[in-house]
């Protein structure tokens, strides 16, 4: 993962790459560093933790109009000083920021470093020590950064800075995301456009091993056998006001009370002027033409996918697999006549859903790419796109991207089964506006889900999810945000499983969350409910209002029985984000996670 920035212009660059990084963190925050470069040379600052702590590090009365910085979520090495970019070489001459991992590392360092001595365990000090190993033996530094990178196997977002050239930044990219900003009289790099937003919103795009030379005034791109290649910038829409938090004391709770607006966008975006749903024809001809889906992601948007399995099958009558993308690349299911690929991402750069995507397109398959980020890889890549509309999702732990996905997935079926001539019962349309102010009900009621979560979580070492049908989906993804925000062991169960082992683990008091939505499974998870309360569980149910009880806890609007995930998986959210408050744990930037997961 990481995240990495560049400046190179007339004004002062420290506030610049630090701005850019703190919008940068959600990539990673275990180390932070800047290198900014002057007549005197390259200066390095770098500290563990957070920006913040980098942030007051940083020697304010260092000049620089010329710099490089990196938030890192650590793969090789531990997140430590030593470790944390830039890293320089042994002379110091080139210092460097990469995102990616280099998977021979090992074997480079073998063939090419013998004789110099590492300072920390990361992979990616070999680059900067290879580089400045080819200037020794004769090469100018660009030659010698291509040939480094034409060695490299893996992935890298790379930005270099040499201090016998204040005049160029060195860029390099293969698999990592990065782009490079165009300014006046300045340009920049990132990772992500959100970072020089406030600088540019043109931007250039990178394809895989391609190099560019940013100066002041010119921007030049060229493949690794040094062959110029011309590409036009496109506009970055993010409005930069959408990141930030307002009165919000986290994003995480900004971006669950956005749900009922992203519903709203998403019906706005794929309705046309007769209230019909809009979709590309392309599309359309897909997914009529295809006699399996098979649907690829990671974690909470393997969640959503697990529900728009069952939306596409029940509506539009298309068999749907669901896969882990990480099992997927190295375990690939035997594969129908016609398949269509969808991937589902929120970033549309998750490493191991790209590595599926390459497989796929490989083999000569169609695949569809729902993501939340236009010019995204897994956009970029796919042959089609459907995107969330969501606005910029910062917190790590994923919330409004969910809704919106399974909304978008709605939609998709809906229109499949219409262009396949099947009746549907219900006008999702409506549905999805009824499902809208549900959600914003239910956003009101912040207090209960508070005492919930206090009064059930605030000691437990563990809590059960437990549901049927479509519950059972959401418990999963309830217990997610569960335990990636509080770190409360958590796990989400179908409720008839419990009792083939799970149940050993209940004891008295062990918290019980259940749901119960779904009007063919209602008895059948109340008896499970009954089963674990049996055995001393404190349980906590959460049900339809048509289908309440009069003990259950938590109510929620009746909506579509198809539809229920859009509003069941509210109380599950704001339910861990008061637990993770009430344990004082770090909401929006959970320990050990980051929000991009670009390595495999
Ligand atoms: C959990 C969460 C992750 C992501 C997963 C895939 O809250 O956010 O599980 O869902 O890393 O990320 P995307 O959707 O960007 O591919």
């Amino acid at each position: 993962m990481c995240g990495i920035v560049g400046y190179i212009g007339n004004e002062d660059t420290k506030e610049i790459l630090l701005k850019g990084l703190e919008k940068l963190e959600y990539r990673g925050y275990d180390s932070a560093g800047i290198a900014i470069m002057n007549d005197d040379g390259v200066h390095v600052f770098k500290e563990k933790g957070r920006i913040a702590t980098l942030r007051e590090n940083v020697d304010e009365k260092v000049p620089a109009t010329t710099g490089i910085g990196h938030t890192r979520w650590a793969t090789h090495g531990a997140p430590s000083k030593t470790n944390a970019h830039p890293h320089q070489s042994a002379s110091s001459r080139f210092t460097l920021v990469h995102n990616g991992v280099i998977e021979n590392f090992t074997q480079v360092r073998k063939e090419f470093l013998k004789d110099v001595e590492l300072v920390s365990e990361t992979d990616t000090e070999i680059i900067v020590q290879m580089i400045e190993h080819f200037v020794k033996e004769g090469l100018e530094v660009e030659a010698a950064f291509r040939e480094t990178l034409s060695l490299l196997k893996g992935s890298y977002a790379l930005a270099l800075l040499d201090n016998e050239n204040p005049e160029v930044i060195y860029v390099g990219k293969n698999k990592s995301p990065l782009l490079v900003g165009l300014g006046n009289g300045f340009n920049v790099v990132a990772s992500d456009s959100m970072a020089m937003l406030q600088k540019t919103d043109q931007f250039v795009e990178l394809m895989d091993e391609e190099i560019v030379l940013v100066s002041k005034e010119n921007v030049t791109i060229k493949n690794l056998d040094g062959e110029v290649k011309e590409r036009a910038p496109f506009t970055a829409e993010l409005d930069a006001s959408d990141i930030e938090k307002g009165t919000y004391p986290h994003y995480m709770l900004k971006e669950i009370d956005e749900q009922p607006i992203v519903i709203r966008n998403i019906i706005n975006q794929y309705q046309d002027k007769n209230d019909q749903i809009k979709l590309d024809d392309d599309i359309r001809k897909a997914m009529k033409k295809t006699d399996r889906i098979y649907i690829v992601a990671c974690g909470t948007s393997y969640h959503a996918g697990l529900v728009g399995k069952e939306l596409i099958e029940k509506v539009a009558e298309v068999p749907v697999e669901v896969h882990i993308a990480s099992e997927f690349s190295y375990n690939m299911p035997m594969l129908s006549e016609k398949p269509l690929f969808i991937f589902i991402s929120q970033s549309g750069e998750t490493a191991d859903s790209r590595a599926v995507l390459v497989q796929v397109k490989k083999l000569g398959h169609k695949a569809l790419t729902i993501t939340n980020v236009p010019g995204s890889t897994l956009s970029r890549e796919a042959d089609y796109t459907m995107l969330l509309h969501a606005g910029p999702e910062i917190a790590v732990a994923s919330t409004k991207a969910y809704t919106a996905q399974i909304a978008v997935l709605s939609i998709l079926a809906a229109d499949t089964a219409k262009a396949k001539g099947i009746d549907m019962s219900f006008d999702l349309i409506k549905e999805l506006s009824v499902v809208s102010n549900a959600i914003e009900a239910l956003c009101d009621q912040k207090e209960e889900f508070e005492a919930i979560a206090r009064e059930y979580l605030s000691v437990t070492r563990n809590c059960f999810f437990i549901g049927r049908g479509m519950d059972y989906h959401v418990v999963q993804e309830g217990a997610l945000k569960l335990k990636e925000i509080s770190y409360i062991q958590a796990e989400g169960f179908a409720g008839g499983e419990l009792k083939h082992g799970t149940i050993a683990l209940i004891e008295e008091g062990t918290p019980v969350i259940a749901l119960a939505t779904q009007e063919h499974v209602n008895l059948s998870i109340r008896g499970n409910v009954k089963e674990v309360a049996a055995r001393g569980a404190y349980t906590c149910t959460v049900s339809m209002k048509s289908l309440a009880d009069e003990e259950d806890r938590v109510i929620i609007p009746d909506v579509h029985a198809y539809l229920t995930p859009l509003v069941s998986v509210i109380p599950m959210q704001l339910i861990s984000y008061y637990a993770a408050l009430h344990r004082d744990c770090d909401v929006d930037k959970p320990r050990n996670l980051a929000k991009s997961v670009t390595v495999e």
